[in-house]
C-alpha cells in the first residue's frame, strides 16, 4: 500500500457504520455489522497481498491459476475490542495466524498500559495487520505497533473502524510505514478521548458490558 491513510467509501461500509453509530442500535446488530465491515475493509487492506501462480485442473482443462504468494499473514486483535474485528477477518482468511495484544487505556492518564502479548513467532517475513476498531488517541495502537516491531514484524498495517485526526496524526509520525485502513475519520477527541461523533464504547456495544 502507497498511501498512509484510506477510508473506505463504499456505500456498503457507510451504511452499515451509519447503522452501527446509532445509539438504539442493539448489540446483537452492532456484532453483525461490525463482522461485515471487517470483512470489507479487510478485503481493501489485502487488495495487494503478492500473488502467485498454481497449476490446477479443473473439470475441463489445466490451467495456471493465482494464490496468495508467500507466509500465512497474520492478525492481531488489540484487546479486547480488537476481537469484533478479529471474527470476522478470520472468516474471509481462515489460515491466518493470530496473536493479541492486551492493553488498556489508564482513564486518568489515557496512556496504554500492557497486561497480555502473545503473538506467532516468525513475524518479519509476514504481512501483520493489527486490529483495533477505535483508533483514538493514538497511544495504545502506537504502543501495540512499537511491540510488534520489536518482536520483528516489518509489514505491518493497521485496521480500524474509526479513526480521530489526532490518532491518524499519533501514528503517522511514530510509525509512518505502517498504512491505516478506516471506514472514517470523524471531527476530533473529546476531553475523556471519545471519539466525537463516533459511536461511544465499540467494547461495550460489541459485547453488551457498561
Ligand atoms: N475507544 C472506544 O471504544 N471509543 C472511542 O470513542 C474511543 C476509544
Amino acid at each position: 500500500m502507497t498511501e498512509h491513510l484510506t477510508v473506505v467509501t463504499h456505500p456498503l461500509v457507510q451504511h452499515k457504520l451509519t447503522i452501527m453509530r446509532k445509539k438504539d442500535t442493539s448489540t446483537a446488530s452492532f456484532r453483525r455489522l461490525l463482522r461485515e465491515i471487517s470483512q470489507l475493509l479487510a478485503y481493501e487492506i489485502t487488495r495487494d497481498l503478492p500473488l502467485t501462480s498454481t497449476r490446477i485442473e479443473t473439470p475441463l482443462q489445466e490451467m495456471d491459476a493465482p494464490t496468495i504468494e508467500g507466509k500465512k499473514l497474520v492478525l492481531i486483535s488489540i484487546l479486547r475490542a480488537g476481537n469484533g474485528l478479529m471474527d470476522g477477518i478470520l472468516e474471509l482468511i481462515p489460515a491466518a495466524r493470530v496473536g493479541f495484544v492486551g492493553l488498556y487505556r489508564d482513564p486518568e492518564t489515557l496512556q496504554p498500559v500492557q497486561y497480555y502479548y502473545k503473538v506467532p513467532s516468525e513475524l518479519d517475513d509476514r504481512m501483520v495487520i493489527a486490529v483495533d476498531p477505535m483508533l483514538a488517541t493514538g497511544n495504545s495502537s502506537v504502543a501495540a505497533i512499537d511491540l510488534l516491531k520489536k518482536s520483528g514484524a516489518k509489514n505491518l498495517r493497521f485496521l480500524c473502524l474509526l479513526a480521530s485526526p489526532e490518532g491518524v496524526k499519533r501514528m503517522r509520525e511514530a510509525h509512518p510505514d505502517v498504512p491505516i485502513v478506516t471506514a472514517a475519520v470523524d471531527e476530533r477527541l473529546d476531553d475523556h478521548g471519545y471519539i466525537v461523533p463516533g459511536l461511544g464504547d465499540a467494547g461495550d456495544r460489541m459485547f453488551g458490558t457498561k
